[in-house]
C-alpha cells in the first residue's frame, strides 16, 4: 500500500518562513548523491528538505516543496504525481531526481523507464532555459552558455535586469525559436509544453525571497538556485502556499505575449505543427493525454500488485487535478 501523502502542515505553518535556516544547512552534493534537471529539486535536496541522496518518495518530495518553497498541496501532488507515474517506480515507490539509478529498486517489467527525473521525452524535454536539448549533450546538467542568456535577457527586459514576467515571456519563446532553428529531433508538444511554460514562470514566484515577494528575480538569486542548487543567504520561502490559482494567469499571460501551437522538427528549422496534441491553454486534455497515452507507453498491461499501485497514483494524480480544474476523471485500466 502506497501512504497517502501527508496532509497540509497544519494552520500556521504555511506562511513566512526562513527556510535557509540552521536545521537545513547547504551541503553541496557529494560524489554519489543524485541531482538533475530540476533546479528547486537539487536544491531542496543540497539543504535536507528532500533526502541528500537525491531518491525520494512521492509523499517525500509533496512535504519537502511544501515546507522548503511553499508549494500549495494540491499544487505539489500534481507536479509529484505527474513526474512519479512518468519517472518512478511504483513498486518500491522511489524516484530519483536525476538519473537512472539502482537506488530505486527492482524495475517493474519494460517498457516502463523508471528512468528518474533526466529521463529524457517524459517530463524532461526539449527548449530548457538552462539545459541543453538532450541531442546536443546532458539535458539534465546546468549550461553557462545557457544562463548567460537568460541574464542577457534579464538585462533586456527585465525591471533592473531581473528576471521578471517581461523577461519570462521573451526568453520563454527564444527557447523555442532557437531549438526550432537547430534541433533536428525537437519535441514540443503535450505534456512538455505545459512544463516548459510553467517552469518558465516558477522562478520569478518561488526563487524570489518571501519578504520581498516581487516577482523579480534578481541574476545573483538565479545564480544560487540554478547553478549552485543552494537557497541565498537568509531566503525565506514564499508567504504563502501557492497553487495553480496564483501560476496559471503568469502562464496565460506570457504564453498570450508569443502565442504557439504545438510541433516536432521533422529536420532543422521544419516545424510541423501538431494541432491534435493538446494546446498549452487545454488542460484537462493535457492530463488526459498523461493518463491515456503517456502512462499506458510505459505500463501497457500491468497486472496484479503493479496495475493496483499504478492506479493509487494515478488517484492522487486526479485529486490534485480535480482540486482546481474541472476536468473528468479517467481510466486506462478500468475503474475498478
Ligand atoms: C525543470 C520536476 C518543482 C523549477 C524541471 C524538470 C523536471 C522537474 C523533470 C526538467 C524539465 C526540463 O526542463 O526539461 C519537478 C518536480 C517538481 C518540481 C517533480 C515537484 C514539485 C519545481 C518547483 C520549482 C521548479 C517548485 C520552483 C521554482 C523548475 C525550473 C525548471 C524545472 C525553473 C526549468 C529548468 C530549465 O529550464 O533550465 N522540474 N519540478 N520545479 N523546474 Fe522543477
Ligand atoms: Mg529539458
Amino acid at each position: 500500500h502506497i501512504p497517502n501523502p501527508p496532509a497540509p502542515l497544519p494552520a500556521g505553518q504555511d506562511g513566512l518562513k526562513l527556510v535557509n535556516d540552521p536545521v537545513h544547512p547547504f551541503i553541496a552534493a557529494g560524489p554519489t548523491d543524485i541531482r538533475g534537471p530540476c533546479p528547486a529539486l537539487n536544491t531542496l535536496a543540497s539543504h535536507g528538505y528532500l533526502p541528500r541522496n537525491g531518491v525520494a518518495r512521492p509523499d517525500q518530495l509533496v512535504t519537502g516543496v511544501m515546507e522548503g518553497l511553499n508549494l500549495g498541496n494540491d499544487f505539489a501532488k500534481f507536479l509529484v504525481y505527474q513526474a512519479f507515474l512518468m519517472n518512478g517506480n511504483p513498486l518500491t515507490n522511489l524516484m530519483s531526481i536525476g538519473m537512472k539509478t539502482p537506488e530505486t529498486g527492482p524495475d517493474p517489467p519494460k517498457p516502463a523507464l523508471v528512468g528518474g527525473l533526466s529521463q529524457h521525452g517524459t517530463f524532461e524535454g526539449d527548449t530548457s532555459m538552462t539545459r541543453v536539448d538532450a541531442f546536443f549533450g546532458d539535458q539534465a546538467v546546468f549550461n553557462e552558455t545557457l544562463f548567460q542568456e537568460f541574464i542577457a535577457f534579464s538585462a533586456k527586459y527585465g525591471f533592473n535586469g531581473t528576471y521578471d514576467l517581461n523577461a519570462v515571456a521573451e526568453l520563454r519563446n527564444q527557447r523555442l525559436l532557437d531549438p526550432i532553428a537547430t534541433n533536428p529531433e525537437l519535441v514540443f508538444t503535450s505534456p512538455r509544453i505545459l512544463s516548459a511554460y510553467s517552469e518558465a514562470v516558477f522562478p520569478t514566484i518561488f526563487f524570489v525571497d518571501g519578504r520581498l515577494n516581487n516577482r523579480q528575480l534578481t541574476i545573483d538569486a538565479a545564480r544560487h538556485f540554478f547553478d549552485f542548487q543552494m537557497m541565498p543567504t537568509d531566503f525565506h520561502r514564499q508567504p504563502a502556499p501557492v497553487n495553480f490559482t496564483l501560476v496559471n494567469p503568469l502562464v496565460n499571460e506570457i504564453f498570450n505575449k508569443h502565442p504557439f501551437t504545438p510541433g516536432v522538427n521533422h529536420g532543422k528549422n521544419n516545424f510541423v505543427l501538431m494541432p491534435n496534441t493538446p494546446a498549452l491553454s487545454d488542460f484537462c486534455g493535457i492530463y488526459e493525454d498523461i493518463v491515456l497515452r503517456v502512462i499506458p507507453g510505459q505500463y501497457p498491461n500491468p497486472n496484479g500488485h503493479l496495475k493496483k499501485v499504478i492506479k493509487k497514483n494515478l488517484d492522487f494524480f486526479f485529486d490534485a487535478v480535480s482540486a482546481e480544474h474541472n476536468c473528468t476523471q479517467v481510466f486506462p485500466y478500468g475503474r475498478d
